[in-house]
């Protein structure tokens, strides 16, 4: 009895792994990504593991004893530096921190990942794939670094200027400038003109409906390798090979990813007539969804820079030298970076209300002052935290504190001053996409609940 049962059991899974056909190999190949993102890392250790317990020396006040109450000691590591706990096995460290590779796979020392930026928490809940809206990434390496009683190598450019925002352009386009075209190192970096602002990190849960991604659309949505541009600083170009399978697998999980719903309560009646508002003004470009928020259809538009007229300095920084050199290389040879810049791509908004700040390089706090441009703010402090006690239910998106522009953020101890977003800065600019001035208050109300149903 028990053989025939096992036996049937046995030869009905193989009946049904036949019958699902194409889709079981997506499956498979979703969760070997899903492993290979949250369970490896794919750099050398950066610092010893009982650095993270001696980086609260530097926080100026008594930090909770990292032996004794480990909870708290990682909770102010967390809040510090803008860091989420993981929600997979992460041997006790945060979302983006994590044991490294030393030689022959064995686990030593500390290393950050991709999650770093590309994972976060809403409301006391994280999510691998929303963008991290509290990161300073500044502070992180310093701290780690200076607590090993080594020097931060001078800085080329700016990682961060305020939490949340973080110039990952610059480190890619600055890594391959030490590359020739075969990707062997170079001594002497390679003029290439790139200048990157810091960035707002999109949700990888909109990665899946793009045809072309990154904030300029230049980059086809398909290139695995493009992804692989984080591990620059390290990988000689076999290396690079060999994880390439491993990298499909991981955009495979990236594209199956699905946002959280919106958790508090909904009104239907307005998010219905919000939802006819959209369709005039906005679908067009951002494109239509499901009742369950799912996209319809999504058109892929890059929008040109004079139409959507937001801050310039990320569109410029992607310089003709740096293209050319970039599709010269392995990391650009099935999917070159177009060599035509248009302006940014208008996004799909599954999830929306997860994902303030707004824009290519975070500058609008909420939906309320995305859709009415005048009400944006210039110098503004950021939430203390992703937790809903900051969350702006009616504006949709994140409370904000108007700094007086007075304020001399420069004497601030570094700690403040992260939390204040100044869009004077370079690239940092709050204008362009006006496209909700025109809508009456009550439009736009309605429009914002219906953004909530995404
Ligand atoms: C230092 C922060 C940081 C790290 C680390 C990082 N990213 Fe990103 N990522 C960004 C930012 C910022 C953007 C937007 C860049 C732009 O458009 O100019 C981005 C864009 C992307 C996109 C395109 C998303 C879209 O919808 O356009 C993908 C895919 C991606 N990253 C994958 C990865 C993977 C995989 C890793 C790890 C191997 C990684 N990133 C590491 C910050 C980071
Ligand atoms: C002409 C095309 C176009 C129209 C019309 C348009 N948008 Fe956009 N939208 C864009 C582009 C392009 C961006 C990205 C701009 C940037 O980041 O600099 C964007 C960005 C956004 C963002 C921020 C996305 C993010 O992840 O930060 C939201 C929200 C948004 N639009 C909502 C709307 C709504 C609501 C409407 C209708 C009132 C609308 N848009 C109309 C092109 C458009």
């Amino acid at each position: 009895m028990r053989f025939g049962y096992r036996f049937t059991h046995s030869v009905m899974g193989l009946f049904a792994l036949s019958i699902l056909g194409a889709d079981a190999p997506d499956q498979v190949a979703i969760e070997r990504g899903r492993i290979a993102l949250t369970s490896t890392g794919y750099l050398k250790p950066a610092w010893k593991e009982e650095t993270y317990k001696k980086v609260g020396k530097l926080w100026g006040f008594e930090a909770p004893d990292p032996e004794n109450d480990p909870e708290g000691y990682s909770k102010a590591f967390n809040k510090r530096y803008g860091l989420h706990p993981a929600p997979f096995p992460n041997d006790g460290y945060p979302m983006g921190l994590r044991k490294g590779n030393g030689p022959n796979g064995t686990k030593v020392g500390l290393q950050i990942d991709c999650l770093v930026c590309h994972g976060g928490s809403i409301g006391g809940t994280s999510y691998v794939g929303i963008g991290n809206s509290q990161l300073d990434l500044t502070s992180l390496l310093n701290d780690l670094t200076i607590a090993e009683g080594r020097k931060m190598p001078p800085a080329l450019f700016t990682l961060n200027t305020a939490r949340g925002t973080v110039n990952a352009g610059q480190i890619a386009a600055v890594l391959l400038s030490v590359r020739n075209p075969d990707m062997s190192m170079r001594t002497f970096p390679i003029p290439l003109g790139a200048n990157f602002p810091e960035l707002n990190t999109p949700a990888w849960w909109n990665l899946g409906p793009k045809a072309t991604m990154y904030h300029d659309g230049r980059t086809d949505a398909s290139s695995v390798r493009s992804n692989m541009q984080f591990m620059l600083a390290e990988l000689s170009l076999q290396e690079f090979k060999d994880l390439e399978s491993t990298f499909a697998d991981i955009q495979a999980y990236l594209k199956s990813l699905t946002p959280p719903r919106y958790p508090f309560p909904i009104d239907s009646t307005r998010a219905e007539l919000g939802k006819a508002v959209f369709t005039q003004n906005c679908a067009k470009c951002h494109g239509t969804y499901g009742s369950d928020g799912a996209v319809e259809s999504y058109p892929s538009r890059i929008v040109e820079l004079k139409t959507i007229g937001t801050d310039r300095v990320r569109f410029d920084g992607t310089t003709d030298r740096l293209v050319k050199h970039y599709n010269a290389t392995w990391l650009g040879e099935l999917s070159p970076v177009s060599e035509v810049g248009i302006g940014y791509q208008a996004p799909p908004l599954r999830g929306i209300w997860a994902t303030a700040p707004y824009l290519h390089n975070g500058s609008v706090p909420s939906l309320a002052t995305l859709l009415k441009s005048s009400t944006r703010p210039n110098v503004y402090r950021l939430p203390r935290s992703a937790e809903f006690e900051n969350y702006d239910q009616t504006n949709v998106g994140w409370k904000f504190e108007p700094v007086d522009t007075a304020l001399d953020i420069k004497a601030l101890i570094i700690y403040e001053a992260r939390h204040i977003f100044n869009t004077s800065r370079v690239g940092l600019g709050n204008g362009g996409h006006t496209f909700g001035d025109k809508l009456s208050e009550q439009e736009r109300s309605d429009l914002i609940e219906y953004l909530k149903t995404l």
